[in-house]
């Protein structure tokens, strides 16, 4: 069995709903696909989430807030405690990131994608940023996310 581990952190609410969004697009996509017993789901906030996850996973989500022009720092948090047991042992898996942001979350995105090139994962999808108030276009680009890690994992496409 495949596992799509989907680690994140919120504040409040926006990172929440757009971690939700992913699961949810991951799960229907392996419903219809009748592929759920092919590839599990594990879906962790950041702080309970640890190098041992990341070990065990096919691909990585990762979603965060942008506070202070930068990822969260419990998003940071959780990249210090698994990096250096994860370096040289995930390279080429495919990753991706979704970020809850107000005005920018070019900050946040830079800040991430700086320290998972050092794990050199595979980014295969461009980094999505919701930015005020979460439009149902965001929502969507986030269920869509899910869905094309959770197939791809299921037909060993990605
Ligand atoms: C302490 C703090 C710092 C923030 N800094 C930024 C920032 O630098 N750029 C930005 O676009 N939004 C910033 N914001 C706004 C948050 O990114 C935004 O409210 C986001 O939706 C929070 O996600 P959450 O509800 O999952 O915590 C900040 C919010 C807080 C609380």
């Amino acid at each position: 069995m495949k596992t799509l581990l989907i680690v994140y952190h919120t504040g409040g609410v926006k990172t929440a709903k757009m971690a939700e969004a992913v699961e949810r697009g991951a799960r229907n996509a392996l419903k219809e696909a009748e592929a759920e017993t092919e590839v599990q789901v594990i879906v962790k906030r950041a702080a309970q989430a640890g190098p041992e996850d990341v070990l065990a996973a096919d691909a990585l989500i990762l979603g965060t807030p942008e506070n202070f022009g930068y990822m969260s720092g419990m998003m940071k948090d959780f990249l210090e405690r698994v990096f250096y047991p994860c370096e040289g042992k995930v390279e080429g898996r495919p990753w991706a990131l979704f970020v809850g942001a107000g005005q920018d979350g070019s900050g946040a995105r830079n800040s991430v994608e700086r320290i998972v090139l050092g794990l050199r994962l595979r980014k295969v999808h461009e980094a999505i940023i919701g930015l005020k108030e979460l439009t149902p276009e965001v929502i969507a680009q986030c269920e869509e996310l899910g869905a094309t890690f959770a197939a791809g994992l299921a037909i060993g496409a990605l």
